[in-house]
């Protein structure tokens, strides 16, 4: 196999085009605005059809490349229009970011089995879904870069984050087996783990006392913002990063990998 000179254009995505699942909000709109700043032409994929058509309009007057398509990734039938209507536009897919979440904090022995669920079907079965679709489309162009989210709740336990935390647990399972079957595809699968970041989500999930306790177990002694695991997602999917496969990467200000921590 060539391998390309490392120049420039490596850090790039002109002429690529890229779903991110999400896309309306949080973490999945700071991404979407990234991959186009850097030349790629994104499709951005949300349950939330009024902040989708609002978004998709603004970025239009900006002349941005960024178009909205509703999906919810949690019903099969929704993914595979999602898929036709791709389809339909014959563009090649180079990326998908698979960022639409839902989050719930609500101890183990208080959560029903509609909670489970609907956790597992939007974060997990979803991420699972998407993935086997448009993985479909990434395979005849034999190239590709997957993205899935998980969440530091998939690598240590917390309290509150029984199905959460399974379901993102779920994810990292899923895509070390993504990550090797569909490298014969030239497609890579990353997943990555934020900690606690400014937003939506975690307006809802997070009450004054977990993020007490939060800040005191982070040693940057701050959450994140969007923008700083937008810039984790661009890294994975650059043209020079086609050696990385299959790895689960921290966004989180040092949390997982502190004991304790003195002042
Ligand atoms: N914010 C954090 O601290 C944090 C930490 C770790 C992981 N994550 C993960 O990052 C991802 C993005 O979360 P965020 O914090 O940006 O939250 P957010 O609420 O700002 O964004 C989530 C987006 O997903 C969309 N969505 C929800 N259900 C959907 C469905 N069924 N189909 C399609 N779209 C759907 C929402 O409409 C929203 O636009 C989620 O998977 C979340 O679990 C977030």
């Amino acid at each position: 196999m060539a391998i390309m000179g490392m120049d420039k254009k490596n850090f790039f995505l002109d002429g690529q085009t890229a779903i991110v699942t999400g896309g309306a909000s949080g973490i999945g709109l700071s991404t979407v605005r990234l991959l186009s700043s850097v030349g790629a032409h994104v499709i951005m994929v949300d349950i939330n059809k009024e902040l989708g058509n609002e978004l998709s309009e603004k970025f239009k007057s900006e002349d941005k490349k960024i178009e909205y398509i509703y999906c919810d990734v949690s019903s099969e039938a929704s993914i595979l229009e999602l898929s036709e209507k791709i389809i339909s536009k014959k563009v090649s897919i180079e990326i998908l970011m698979h960022f639409a979440g839902i989050g719930l904090e609500k101890k183990f022995i208080n959560t029903s089995l509609d909670d489970w669920n609907k956790i597992i079907s939007v974060n997990l079965t979803g991420s699972f879904l998407v993935t086997k679709e448009i993985a479909k489309l990434m395979i005849p162009h034999n190239y590709g870069r997957i993205i899935t989210m998980s969440s530091v709740a998939g690598l240590r336990g917390g309290t509150g984050r029984a199905a959460y935390g399974a379901s993102k647990g779920g994810v990292i399972a899923l895509s070390k087996v993504l990550s090797i079957e569909l490298s014969p595809y030239n497609i890579t699968v990353n997943t990555l783990c934020p900690g606690a970041i400014e937003t939506e989500l975690v307006k809802n999930m997070h009450d004054k006392e977990t993020r007490r306790v939060f800040l005191q177990n982070i040693p940057q002694k701050r959450y994140g913002f969007p923008e700083e695991v937008a810039s984790s997602a661009l890294f994975f999917t650059l043209p020079g990063s086609s050696y990385i496969n299959g790895t689960v990467f921290p966004i989180d200000g040092g949390f997982n990998s502190s004991g304790i921590i003195k002042k």
